[in-house]
């Protein structure tokens, strides 16, 4: 038998199966005649169907056929199980549903590409590009390639309703699937789950009701948590929505219910007038080994030797850097740094010196965007630890710009889905490069020279750090409202 890990296979909850059912069977002319799980595991989502329809046909697969003998579906009777695997298999899959299906529901394995138990090699990656052509990017989640091949076979006036891991709400690696999907469909409803719907996996799901025909644009249900609570549904246009770069403003507002509504636009971007870049692995397991406590201060050092700034060293507009302690690849630190003399010569060692110019470096997983200016360009940010590298605009002025509780807000919308828990953000290089820059460009100076004064000794840092958020929300035409919300959620504004 095929090992679990590797083929995602995490049963969905008795309540949850019978709510996705539900939702998938509320708000259609007519009760399908056919529903199908192409990801049938042991047949819990199709009984809970035959549970809810008096007059219905079973369509099942799966690799693992004994699961599905064993399990609920072993007594599904009638019901047609195919054992294969499903993104390979010719289409229809079902030779006797040749139109699809009334109703295609599931959820599918969530096989995380990063995770080597369930990579694919590079042979099986080469097939599924051939078959799903650029759906299949970088780090795909093979969840998306299920939803895509789910809407493939449900009947042209069909629904499809799959629980999803909500990282393809807003990954960029989804970005190809979620297009796909809205060129086969309609989204008619979302669901989201969060954090603790699986006992046994630590993912953030949601679910989502496409139907394949009907109006473009339509209100999208939505419901939240472990029991569907359902809220209020959203004006969504079909096509607006597959151009959209995120779905992550379905949900936002689910998952922090103060979250304040921003709407940034902008032609130009952070992007357009300084560097955004981040380290990978590579880079952090390469200095690991090499960090030792350096001591003294975090800038304007004569000794050579870097200091090293993790996310939890990042507060908005403060380092906490020998103040408190830091914990890198298992380690507990005061003084994290590494010498740049200890660095082979090559790869390594030319991405620390690019590091070590001015820039702002900006944390991963927080509750809001943290950014802190490194004007003498010192220290070596840690994975996931970002930097911003300022082009025409100053540093003062890009830290203003992340400082900025709409841009928190905005980030937080965008990002939905991708943190390792509900209550973060995980800011990305892509994310960072996408924030849209203010319109006034007056209040944006402004902000700017108040963090740069507070830097050369005028003020005390918390005032100026709160002083140029809220400038900064005046610069992007917002309510004040956003920086209560940012206060709120910004936490260590002084020090340490
Ligand atoms: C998350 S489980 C869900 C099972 C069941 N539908 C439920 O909701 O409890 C995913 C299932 O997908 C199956 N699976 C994984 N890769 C597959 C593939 N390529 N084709 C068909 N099934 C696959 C696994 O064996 C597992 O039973």
């Amino acid at each position: 038998m095929v090992d679990r890990a590797a083929r995602g296979a995490v049963f969905t909850p008795e309540p949850i199966g019978r709510a996705l059912v539900a939702a998938a069977l509320s708000g259609r002319p007519r009760p399908p005649r056919s529903v199908a799980d192409p990801a049938a595991g042991d047949g819990r989502l199709l009984a809970a169907a035959r549970r809810a329809l008096d007059d219905v046909e079973l369509y099942a697969a799966d690799v693992d056929g004994a699961a599905w003998r064993r399990g609920p579906g072993g007594s599904l009777g009638s019901a047609r199980f195919l054992e294969t695997d499903v993104l390979v298999a010719p289409a229809p899959l079902w030779s006797d549903l040749p139109a699809g299906a009334d109703l295609v529901i599931g959820n599918p394995p969530f096989l995380d590409q990063l995770d080597a138990r369930s990579a694919l090699d590079a042979a099986a990656r080469e097939g599924l590009r051939r078959r799903y052509g650029d759906v299949v990017a970088g780090y795909t989640d093979l969840a998306s390639l299920f939803l895509v091949a789910a809407c493939e076979m449900a009947a042209e006036d069909g629904r499809v309703a799959l629980i999803m891991p909500a990282s393809f709400l807003s990954a960029r690696d989804a970005e190809p699937a979620r297009r796909r999907v809205l060129e086969l469909g309609t989204l008619d409803g979302i669901w989201w789950g969060g954090d603790g719907i699986f006992e046994d996996a630590d993912v953030q799901v949601c679910a989502l009701v496409l139907d394949r025909s009907g109006p473009r644009r339509r209100h999208v249900r939505r419901w939240v948590g472990p029991r569907w609570h359902p809220v209020d549904p959203l004006d969504v246009d079909g096509d607006a929505l597959r151009l959209a770069p995120s779905w992550g403003p379905l949900v936002a507002g689910l998952i922090d219910e103060d979250l304040p509504q921003v709407a940034l636009a902008s032609d130009a971007v952070l992007g357009d007038v300084a560097a955004v870049g981040a380290g990978f692995r590579d880079q952090f397991y390469g200095l690991a080994p090499l960090v030792t406590d350096i001591g003294g201060d975090p800038s304007g050092r004569t000794d050579g030797r870097a200091p090293l700034v993790t996310s939890g060293l990042v507060d908005p507009g403060r380092v906490g850097w020998g103040r408190r302690p830091a914990r890198i690849a298992g380690r507990t630190w005061t003084t994290p740094g590494i010498d740049p003399a200890d660095l082979p010569d090559g790869r390594l060692a030319r991405w620390v010196a690019a590091q070590r110019r001015p820039k702002v470096v900006v944390a991963s997983q927080t509750p809001v965007v943290e950014p802190v200016a490194d004007p003498t360009g010192e220290w070596v940010p840690s994975t996931p630890v970002l930097s911003v590298h300022p082009g025409t605009a100053s540093l003062w002025r890009c830290l203003a710009v992340l400082l900025a509780p709409p841009v928190s807000a905005w980030a937080r919308a965008h990002a939905a889905g991708s943190a390792l828990t509900s209550r973060a953000i995980r800011v990305s290089a892509p994310l960072l490069r996408a924030v849209p820059l203010p319109p006034d460009e007056r209040a944006w100076s402004r902000a700017a020279t108040v963090l740069e004064r507070s830097h050369r000794g005028d003020g005390s840092p918390p005032d100026a750090v709160v002083e140029a958020a809220t400038t900064m929300t005046a610069a992007y035409g917002c309510d004040p409202e956003a920086d209560v919300w940012w206060r709120s959620r910004a936490g260590r504004l002084s020090p340490p």
